[in-house]
């Protein structure tokens, strides 16, 4: 039986992305796979009052179950609920890429979903975002497109080479798709090896993403591969064990300056993952006679939220938003 996000008390991006676009800040993207992240996830953007997007991969659909993954989603907003705390709350298809995953996630509650035809040939692309479109608003529900390929591993798809977006191409694109947001690629890649180990990281191409600004005025914008791969969480996973030698990410100061602009929502999922391997590294190698998960994860679940809590508050600018946005979803 189909169930609407609408019965779920989730919300979707579309007055998150008016204010986000208004006051110069970006919506937190945020991936989780288990209790832990979502969690941390949830607890930080409560503490930071902030809007957020819980983004689910398929890869965590297969790791996690479909079917456990969505009722954890609904149990955090139960969670929301009874704290009384109000922040609005999309649950989001990260890099769908079939039209029936991209259905089943709207019908089993998703508010938001994506379906990445980057890989596609242009109007392959454009054919398959505009079937998802018409199903997804069909039900209310809003949907990312792509295009430009970005470097990296994209949910089990590899690519050796980013592709730049093309400015040329957005306008046709947005009006013949109908999309609510469009991720681009300007130089950012998945994983936390994004950039050259050892030389100067270049600049994002603030370039392009100007240049799509101007040709789409007031439409957003997304970015994917956002995690900075911060250093002292390398060196912690480096000392301890790990060999994560030459890792580099996106500069935070490059991510204040997206925000400000079009960009309505950053994508974080490395930056999670480093922090809870760095301190469960940290932990074991300290007290190797622990063998209580809660001994190691909750420390690693800590991190995490305090990390979250403060991208939230010094890299997105989306702290303090959260009952903002609340307000006018009511
Ligand atoms: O963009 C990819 C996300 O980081 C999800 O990664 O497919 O390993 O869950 P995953
Ligand atoms: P990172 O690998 O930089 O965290 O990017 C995550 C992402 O784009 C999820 O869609
Ligand atoms: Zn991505």
């Amino acid at each position: 039986m189909a169930v609407s996000f609408k019965d779920l008390g989730l919300n979707t991006t579309k007055n998150m992305f008016s204010l986000a676009m208004k006051d110069k800040f970006a919506i937190p993207a945020y991936n989780f796979n288990n209790m832990e992240q979502l969690q941390a996830i949830i607890n930080g953007c409560i503490e930071s009052d902030s809007p957020v997007i819980l983004q689910v991969s398929s890869g965590a659909r297969k790791y996690a179950n479909e079917i456990l993954l969505r009722y954890m989603a609904l149990g955090a907003m139960q969670m929301i609920k009874e704290s009384g705390a109000k922040i609005p709350v999309a649950l989001h298809l990260d890099h769908g890429d079939t039209f029936e995953l991209c259905k089943s996630c709207v019908d089993s509650g998703f508010s938001s979903v994506m379906i990445d035809g980057s890989h596609h040939s242009y109007e392959e692309n454009i054919r398959l975002t505009k079937q998802v479109v018409e199903y997804a608003h069909s039900k209310d529900v809003v949907v990312e497109g792509e295009l430009g390929v970005l470097a990296g591993i994209e949910d089990e798809v590899e690519a050796e080479k980013s592709t730049y977006t093309r400015p040329e191409e957005v306008e046709d694109f947005v009006a013949r798709t109908n999309v609510d947001s469009l991720a681009i690629s300007i130089g950012t890649s998945h994983g936390a090896y994004k950039f050259k180990p050892g030389q100067p990281v270049p600049p994002l191409r603030f370039d392009i993403l100007e240049e799509i600004e101007k040709r789409i005025a007031g439409f957003p914008i997304v970015l994917h591969g956002a995690s900075s791969v911060l250093p002292n969480y390398i060196n912690m996973i480096n000392n301890y064990g790990g060999n994560l030698e030459g890792a580099v990410g996106v500069p935070e100061d490059q991510l204040r300056r997206a925000a400000k602009s079009a960009v309505c929502k950053i994508n974080i999922d490395s930056d999670g993952r480093l922090v809870m391997t760095a301190m469960i590294r940290k932990i074991l190698a300290e007290k190797p006679k622990e063998f209580d998960p809660r001994k190691y994860l909750g420390p690693a679940r800590e991190a995490l939220t305090e990390m979250i809590i403060r991208k939230n508050k010094e890299v997105l600018g989306s702290a303090g938003h959260g009952k903002e946005i609340m307000e006018t979803e009511e």
